[in-house]
């Protein structure tokens, strides 16, 4: 299979995820193109399988993704597509955090006009010795809320290795079950609301 992964990124985590799954892909035989969606990522066109991976700050996916998800969503909804959220969030066992998670990521899937086959939440890291002032303000806030066993001040990876092999043979298992690769004239003149 030939399969697209685009990526939004403050701080890397969401990078790392994406490498990681292009190494899982890979691994199965498929061939992978990787896309950071601050640059110019490929349209959907040619893919059997596209992924789509975006981190959460201030409650908000990065703008980039939602932009391209907007411009391609007619093809992304047409071929087999899939969405991983990297958050703090996801590393926390509190439901009310992960309603806000859900919440958040449905609007953001609403605005984007896109239905995802899977959607994996993805826990992500602490990087405390990457932020300034200001974000290191606003992630004890945050990180006393997700781990309340999490050090101030020290780094911390909360990713699931394992769980997203799973999350690439979903993918694979649904891309197989229906298959559909989008041409060029199909995804060409989408909407863009
Ligand atoms: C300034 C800032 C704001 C953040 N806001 C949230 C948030 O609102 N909810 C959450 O669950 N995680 C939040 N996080 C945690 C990030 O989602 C987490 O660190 C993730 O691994 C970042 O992924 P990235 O390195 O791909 O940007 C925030 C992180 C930073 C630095």
């Amino acid at each position: 299979m030939n399969i697209l992964i685009i990526y939004g990124t403050t701080e890397g985590q969401s990078r790392k995820v994406a490498e990681f799954l292009q190494k899982e892909f890979e691994s199965l035989h498929h061939k992978v193109t990787l896309s950071d969606a601050n640059g110019t990522p490929p349209s959907p066109s040619g893919y059997d399988a596209v992924i789509i991976g975006a981190s959460m700050h201030m409650e908000r996916y990065q703008e980039p993704v939602l932009y391209y998800v907007r411009e391609h969503h007619a093809a992304l909804n047409k071929t087999t597509s899939a969405f991983y959220s990297v958050s703090l969030t996801a590393a926390s066992d509190d439901e009310t955090s992960w309603q806000e998670l859900r919440h958040i990521t449905e609007h953001f899937l609403t605005a984007g006009h896109w239905h995802p086959a899977v959607v994996e939440y993805v826990a992500g890291a602490l990087r405390f010795t990457k932020y300034d002032f200001f974000k290191k303000f606003i992630l004890r806030q945050i990180a006393r809320r997700a781990d309340p066993h999490s050090v101030s001040g020290e780094d911390k990876e909360y990713t699931n290795w394992d769980t997203l092999k799973l999350f690439v043979t979903k993918v694979v298992q649904r891309a197989a079950a229906a298959p559909v690769t989008v041409r060029p004239e199909e995804s060409d003149f989408e909407a863009v609301c």
